[in-house]
């Protein structure tokens, strides 16, 4: 829901973007196209909109788009000195970034420090100036049920600022506890003639909101006001749940190894929710004989996918996937989208016999006695292409080691080190070719034929 007042904050902004424009409708369209780099800037266009605004309409779109299209190089205030190159130098990078006002967004100046040319907040704004609207004051922020309203104060009747327009910006975080850290940056909400606004789209449970607004007129803006006191839209006594996740879908379906297959649950978040999504819990149950296994995994709001890895062949799976958000130290946990999937079956080889087998001792026993055998086959096929054997052997009650042991070889023969005499190994040797399991076993018991 975070994400959802900062969007719908944009989507306002891109609404009164609209709506300015269309005032204009036909100077709006020619400054696209020309300007683009002025769009998204509210500050330039509250100003060509105060501009404009005593003109006759059939001026109006003339004048708008001349407004739009006219270099603004001086912007009020003054270029902050001294302090430039103290402060952190992150923010004032040896940059060649403008040579006039005209290049930077908004309020901002051009300006020339030692090591650069850059654009910066201006300072002295807030003292008055001829020419301009003094800095509003929000003097009023309310809960109207549906709609948050904010009231800020006008220029004194006595000064003549010609016609004042206003941009209002909000910030916010959601929370029990007001904690200015976890503010999200300053977004635009709207641009207004009047200095009273309703806001429904901001009335959003369990949130702190503040707000500011800066007065425009065609020399430009004073600066935002100061933020606002910090307004908490109040959760009520009941706060619905996320809806289920959406698009719950199931991709890349494969085998990882003979054994296992693996798959990819992916989804987007929920239509609706009062709060953020805090997380999600993916279920997985899959039915094995009589017995019925659930898995439960967490992954984070930010990530929407989850691998399942080892999944069983010929196996039908259950998945479900449950947004979950807090609020202090309440969860609410939404309803559960879900899905099936069916895993592969498993691939059946019909099996084929490794001929040819023979093994003989080479060379003498070494001085523990132990034998070396040299273990050959005939060739599965002649193909040149990379392929190999696999070999286990065992040996089988001679107190030797309980594990098989087991090597891998390209060539139809492997050489067997420091067997037991007189005890007899198990030995099998495997490979899959041309959709054929081959396989070959037999017992050895090493003996050294003494002359
Ligand atoms: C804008 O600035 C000019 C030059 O300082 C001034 O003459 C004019 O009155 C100002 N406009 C308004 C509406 O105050
Ligand atoms: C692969 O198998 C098919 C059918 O099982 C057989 O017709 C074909 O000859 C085999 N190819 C080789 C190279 O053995």
């Amino acid at each position: 829901m975070l994400c959802r007042v900062r969007s719908s904050s944009v989507s306002s902004l891109q609404r009164y973007l609209v709506l300015s424009t269309a005032i204009f409708a036909t100077a709006a369209a020619a400054a696209a196209d020309a300007v683009v780099a002025f769009v998204g800037d509210p500050v330039r266009d509250a100003r060509c909109f105060a501009k404009c605004y005593r003109q006759i309409a059939a001026e109006q779109p003339k004048c708008y788009s001349g407004c739009l299209n006219e270099r603004w190089i001086n912007k009020p205030g003054e270029c902050p000195v001294g302090d430039l190159d103290s402060v952190a130098s992150l923010d004032r990078p040896c940059l060649e970034q403008c040579n006039s006002d005209d290049f930077c967004h908004a309020e901002y100046k051009c300006c020339r420090h030692s090591c650069g040319i850059t654009c910066q907040q201006p300072v002295g704004l807030a003292n008055h100036r001829p020419g301009l609207p003094d800095v509003p004051n929000v003097v009023a922020v309310s809960d109207y049920g549906k709609a948050l309203v904010v009231e800020w104060s006008a220029p004194f009747p006595g000064t003549s600022a010609g016609h004042v327009t206003y941009l209002v910006q909000e910030r916010h975080h959601v929370g029990t506890a007001y904690v200015p850290e976890r503010m999200t940056t300053w977004a635009m909400v709207t641009r207004t003639d009047r200095t009273r606004e309703q806001f429904r789209q901001l009335h959003a449970p369990g949130r702190w909101f503040q707000f500011r607004v800066a007065a425009i007129n065609e020399n430009g803006t004073s600066g935002y006001s100061p933020p606002s006191e910090q307004f908490f839209v109040d959760i009520g006594p009941h706060v619905d749940p996320p809806g289920p996740p959406q698009d719950l879908t199931v991709s890349s379906l494969k085998w990882t190894n003979k054994e296992y297959q693996q798959c990819v649950l992916s989804w987007t978040p929920p239509a609706e929710s009062v709060l953020p999504v805090r997380k999600y819990k993916v279920f997985i149950s899959v039915r094995d004989g009589p017995h019925v296994y659930h898995k439960r995994n967490v992954v984070p709001a930010d990530i929407l996918r989850f691998t399942i890895k080892k999944l069983n062949s010929n196996s039908e799976y259950f998945l479900q996937v449950q947004a979950i958000s807090e609020f202090g130290r309440k969860r609410f946990a939404g309803q559960k989208a879900s899905t099936t999937l069916k895993t592969k079956g498993k691939k059946i080889l019909n099996t084929k016999e490794i001929t040819g087998i023979k093994i003989v001792v080479i060379g003498d026993p070494d001085s523990r006695n132990l034998i070396n055998a040299r273990l050959s086959w005939r060739p599965v096929t002649m193909t040149l292409k990379k392929f190999h054997y696999t070999l286990s052997w065992s040996s089988k009650d001679c107190n030797d080691e309980s594990k098989p042991l087991r090597a891998r070889t390209e060539v139809p023969y492997f050489d067997l080190f420091s067997l037991k005499p007189q005890c007899e190994y198990f030995i099998i040797i495997s490979t899959t070719f041309n959709g054929s399991k081959y396989v070959g076993s037999f017992n050895f018991t090493p003996t050294v034929l003494k002359l």
